[in-house]
C-alpha cells in the first residue's frame, strides 16, 4: 500500500541542545509531551492531540550505556530541561516491556535492571512531576488508532511492531487492550521475536522473501487466535512494507503504519491525556 496522503509530517530529530538554546515550547492547549525510551535513543517532543502531530521540534538523546533506571531517568530529565512545560501538562513515556499499574513487569531488550522498577516513582523522584509509563506498542498502536493507519477502523485491529523485538497492541473500537505481548507467543517451540523480529532479520542477512515466510507463520497465528479486522504493521522496518507485506497470504488486511518514528512519542503523549 503506498503512503497515505494523511501521513503527518516527521520533523529531523535534533541531537540534544547546547546548554543556552531557547527552550522549546508548545503554542496550544491540547497538547501533552511524550518520551520514547529505546535501546539507541530517548526521544521527546510536545504533541499537539487535535492533530496527532509534533507541535515542537522533536529532541533525541542516546539511551545512555548500561541503560539503569536512574541513568534513563537522569536522561529523561535533561531531555524534558529542553521544553518549556508547563506543571499541568501531562507527560507520557514509553518502555520496550509491559507497564502495569506503572511497574515494568519484565524486560526482554532493555537493562535487565528495570524489571520490577515503578517507574511513575522513580520519574517523580527524578523530574518532580507525575509521568504515565506505557509499554511502547501499545503507545504507537494507540497513535495509528487515533491518528494513523487504523483511524476511524471498527473491530479489532492489532498493530506489531517489527523491530530488535516484536510489539504489540491489540485496539477493539478505538479502546486499547494493554500490554498483550503478542511477541512472546511461543510458535514452533520458540518465542516468535527471536524467530521473526527485524533485528534477526539483519541478524541472519535473510532476504525479504526468506522473512517473509517467517511473518507468514506468525500473522498466520495471530490471525487464527484473534480474527482480526486489520493487521498494522510499524517498526522502522515498515518503511519498506512494499517488499514484504505483499508476499503475506492473510484474510486480514495488512497495512503498513501510518505514523512512523512519531507513533511512540505521540501514542504516549495521547495515553497520558487520557490517563490510562
Ligand atoms: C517486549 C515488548 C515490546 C517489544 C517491542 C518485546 O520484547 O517484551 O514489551 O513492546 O519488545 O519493543
Amino acid at each position: 500500500m503506498a503512503d497515505q496522503a494523511a501521513t503527518p509530517e516527521v520533523p529531523n530529530s535534533l541531537q540534544a541542545q547546547a546548554p543556552g538554546m531557547p527552550l522549546l515550547e508548545g503554542a496550544g492547549s491540547n497538547q501533552a509531551f511524550g518520551i520514547d525510551i529505546g535501546g539507541s535513543g530517548i526521544k521527546g517532543a510536545i504533541v499537539d492531540l487535535d492533530t496527532g502531530l509534533f507541535a515542537t521540534e522533536r529532541v533525541r538523546i542516546p539511551t545512555p550505556q548500561p541503560a539503569t533506571p536512574d541513568a534513563v531517568a537522569q536522561t529523561c530529565k535533561e531531555l524534558m530541561d529542553q521544553f518549556n512545560l508547563p506543571q499541568d501538562m501531562p507527560v507520557g513515556i514509553t518502555f520496550p516491556a509491559p507497564v502495569s499499574h506503572d511497574v515494568v513487569l519484565f524486560i526482554a531488550n532493555l537493562d535487565q535492571s528495570w524489571t520490577g522498577v515503578n517507574v511513575a516513582e522513580l520519574m517523580w523522584d527524578k523530574l518532580g512531576r507525575k509521568v504515565h509509563a506505557v509499554n511502547d506498542a501499545d503507545a504507537a498502536g494507540f497513535a495509528e488508532a487515533m491518528y494513523g493507519a487504523a483511524k476511524d477502523v471498527p473491530g479489532v485491529v492489532i498493530v506489531t511492531t517489527l523491530g530488535t523485538g516484536i510489539g504489540s497492541a491489540i485496539v477493539f473500537d478505538g479502546k486499547l487492550l494493554p500490554n498483550t505481548e503478542l511477541g512472546h507467543l511461543e510458535i514452533d517451540g520458540k518465542d516468535a521475536e527471536s524467530r521473526a523480529s527485524s533485528a534477526q532479520k539483519t541478524k541472519n542477512d535473510w532476504s525479504f522473501k526468506q522473512w517473509a515466510k517467517r511473518l507468514q507463520r506468525y500473522y498466520s497465528h495471530v490471525e487464527m487466535l484473534f480474527t482480526p479486522d486489520l493487521f498494522v504493521v510499524g517498526g522502522g522496518v515498515s518503511k519498506k512494507h512494499a517488499k514484504f507485506l505483499p508476499l503475506l497470504e492473510l484474510k486480514t488486511p495488512i497495512v503498513p503504519a501510518q505514523l512512523r518514528n512519531t507513533a511512540g512519542i505521540v501514542g504516549a503523549a495521547a495515553l497520558a491525556a487520557q490517563g490510562r
